[in-house]
């Protein structure tokens, strides 16, 4: 059976990783707004990656024998800003949801919770794509700066991404 204290900093990442397809959502709403669906489509396919992060935690704290105890999601900020800002914003909270990720990982080696801490290592793997990813766009909007017609190519870029179920196992 999975230890009290794991089992709250599992429970308390759920919130984070549905906190995150909230945050997604929003930023997906605003560029619906404005018009690039291409980035609306990137940030609803993370949305949606999002709630399979926090169904993985969910799942493992049932097979545990542990218990699941869901938390109020917090609204997320007003999404405004250039495609840029918010690229930052996003890589920004992937650092924060890394952090957090490796705190669970530092928590499993102290209580000697080594399922618990094999089971984390497919989210720090995780963590180095999600975080490349919002890198790569950012570096990628920092190239060609305010040039509308690179905006739009990106946009059609990121209308590709499709949505893959994530599993742990
Ligand atoms: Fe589930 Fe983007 O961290």
């Amino acid at each position: 059976m999975i230890n009290e204290k794991i089992q709250n900093v599992l429970n308390a990442q759920i919130n984070k990783e549905f906190y995150s397809a909230y945050l997604y959502l929003a930023m997906s709403a605003h560029f619906d707004e404005i018009g690039l669906y291409g980035f609306s489509n990137w940030t609803k396919v993370q949305a949606k990656e999002e709630v399979d992060h926090g169904m993985i935690l969910f799942d493992f704290i049932i097979e545990r024998n542990g218990k699941v105890e869901l938390s109020q999601i917090d609204v997320p900020e007003t999404i405004l800003g250039s495609p840029l800002e918010i690229f930052e914003k996003i890589y920004e909270h992937e650092k924060y949801v890394t952090g957090s990720i490796n705190c669970v990982a530092s928590m499993s080696d102290e209580e000697c919770d080594l399922a618990s801490r094999n089971f984390i290592d497919w989210y720090i793997a995780e963590q180095v794509e999600e975080e490349r990813n919002a890198y790569d766009i950012i570096l990628k909007l920092k190239m060609f700066g305010d040039d509308k017609a690179a905006l739009y190519q990106i946009d059609k870029e990121l209308k590709k991404r499709e949505y893959n179920q994530h599993n742990y196992k």
